[in-house]
Order: structure tokens, then C-alpha cells, then sequence
């Protein structure tokens, strides 16, 4: 039985997207829970405000990009030491206010959602795992959404690319169950209060706060707290798993 109560000290966290919004929030939690945070975004600006605010690194670039992805992981690795855990949470609703019916939207509405919510997150894992498989030890949790799992109307690109992250997560779990220690599980947040909703129509965003039966958004700081869980040493048996955090939205 552990005895660390979910104490991260000496843990190298990578959260991708860690400049705002529900990235912040995780990289301020993990890091005042003893993290060694390397704060990866696109936003040069923010990755440095947030990692200056928690002794971190920011790491800045674009997860869709290869080279970017090869040069900021051995950054981290230098900097900070090898990646135990990584929170694949970059992502995006739509090209801006492309929140279109599926007929309507062109091919490029789709590459671009998923180019970052399904390929960067994917190159990200690839970044780590022969790592985390070497040290027997790793937490990865990828950000879905809850539209992942019940099809938002005029989210056509964002709910297939988090249906995709729901089942890559799965897959590779079970690729994983054999190294003992390295875990991944998704995430499936309803509608959270962050800078993304502004890639959102209204109406898609009143539609989403209509489902939710607490009749609320989430905060970024309650996704923080389930994802501290998920990456601790502490949920060693629990691996595949989708995390609901939608204020009883998904009963499921
Ligand atoms: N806010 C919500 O309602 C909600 C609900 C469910 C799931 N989510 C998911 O949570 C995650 C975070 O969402 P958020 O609301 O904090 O969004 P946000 O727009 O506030 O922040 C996303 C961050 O990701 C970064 N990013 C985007 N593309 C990138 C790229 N190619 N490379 C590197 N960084 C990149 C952005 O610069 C930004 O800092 C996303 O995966 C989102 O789909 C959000």
C-alpha cells in the first residue's frame, strides 16, 4: 500500500496546452503537489508565465509538428530529467467559430482538429513510452471530452477526434498492461469555463450547459484534481479507463 498520498515529489510532469485554461490548472496542481513541471504550449507567452509561476520549463511549440515535438521532449529531459508523467491536454473545438453542421464543413475543418487532438496527441505518447516502458513507470492521461462520447450537434470534428482519444486510450493500455507500472486513462470533462469556448457559437455553448443537471460549467480546477488522481503513483490499477467529470451529464 502506497503511503504517499498522492505526493508527486521528484516526478517529471510534461502537460501539453499548460499555458491556460484547463492546462494551467493541472500544471499548478501537480506542481504544488512537488511536480517538476515542464509546461508545453504554443503560446510562448503563456508556457513563460506559467512556468516562471511554478519554478517549471516552459516548452514552446506545436504538437502536430515533429520536429518540434523531438526538440522539446530532450529540452524537458535535460532541463527537468526523464518524463514520468504526461497530460496530453492540447486541444481544440473547431476552427474558429467553424461550429458547422457535418454537410456544411470542409475537408480542412477536419484536418485541423484532428491534426492536434488526435495525431500531435498521439506523437506526445511516442515522445515518452519507449521511456516510461525502459523505467517500468509512467502515468499518461489524455483529455477527451464528454462529446467524445455523446456527439455533440455542430461538433462534428471535436466529438469524433475525442471519440478517437477515448479508444487510442484504451488500445493502448492494453499494449501497456504487460510493462506493470505504466498506465493511461482518458478524461471525458463536459463544458469547462476556458478560453476555448471562444472558438464556440453561443447557442453550441448554451446547448452543452443545457445538458449538465448540476446546471453549471465545470472549473478547471476540479479537472485538475481528477487528473492529480490519475497521474499518482497511488491509481496503479486502473489503466484504459475513461473518467467521467461532467456534473452528471454521462451517467456512463
Ligand atoms: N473547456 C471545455 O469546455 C472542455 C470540455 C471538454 C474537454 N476539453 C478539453 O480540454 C483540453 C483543454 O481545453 P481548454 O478549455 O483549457 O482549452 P484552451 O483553448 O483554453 O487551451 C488549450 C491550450 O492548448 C494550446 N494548444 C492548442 N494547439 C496546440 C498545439 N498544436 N501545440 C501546442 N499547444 C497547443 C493552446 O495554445 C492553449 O494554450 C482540450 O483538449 C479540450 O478539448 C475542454
Amino acid at each position: 500500500m502506497s503511503d504517499t498520498f498522492f505526493r508527486l515529489d521528484e516526478k517529471v510532469a510534461v502537460v501539453t496546452g499548460g499555458g491556460q485554461g484547463i492546462g494551467e490548472a493541472i500544471c499548478r496542481r501537480l506542481a504544488a503537489a512537488g511536480a517538476k513541471v515542464g509546461v508545453l504550449d504554443l503560446s510562448a507567452e503563456n508556457a513563460k508565465r506559467v512556468a516562471d509561476a511554478l519554478h517549471g520549463q516552459a516548452l514552446v511549440g506545436d504538437i502536430t509538428k515533429e520536429a518540434d515535438i523531438e526538440r522539446m521532449f530532450k529540452e524537458v529531459e535535460s532541463g527537468l530529467g526523464p518524463v514520468d508523467i504526461l497530460v496530453n491536454n492540447a486541444g481544440v473545438a473547431s476552427r474558429a467559430k467553424r461550429d458547422l453542421p457535418i454537410w456544411e464543413l470542409e475537408r480542412a475543418d477536419w484536418e485541423f482538429v484532428f491534426n492536434i487532438n488526435v495525431i500531435g496527441l498521439v506523437l506526445c505518447c511516442k515522445a515518452v513510452l519507449p521511456g516510461m516502458i525502459a523505467r517500468k513507470y509512467g502515468r499518461i492521461v489524455n483529455v477527451a471530452s464528454v462529446a467524445g462520447k455523446e456527439g455533440n450537434p455542430r461538433m462534428g470534428p471535436y466529438s469524433a477526434s475525442k471519440a478517437a482519444v477515448i479508444a487510442l486510450t484504451k488500445s493502448l493500455a492494453k499494449e501497456l498492461s504487460g510493462t506493470g507500472n505504466v498506465t493511461v486513462n482518458s478524461i471525458s470533462p463536459a463544458v469547462i469555463q476556458t478560453p476555448i469556448l471562444d472558438q464556440l457559437d453561443q447557442k453550441t455553448i448554451d446547448y452543452m450547459i443545457s445538458k449538465i443537471p448540476m446546471g453549471r460549467t465545470g472549473k478547471p480546477e476540479e479537472v485538475a484534481a481528477l487528473i492529480h488522481y490519475l497521474v499518482s503513483a497511488e491509481a496503479s490499477f486502473t489503466t484504459g479507463q475513461c473518467y467521467d467529470i461532467t456534473g452528471g451529464r454521462s451517467v456512463y
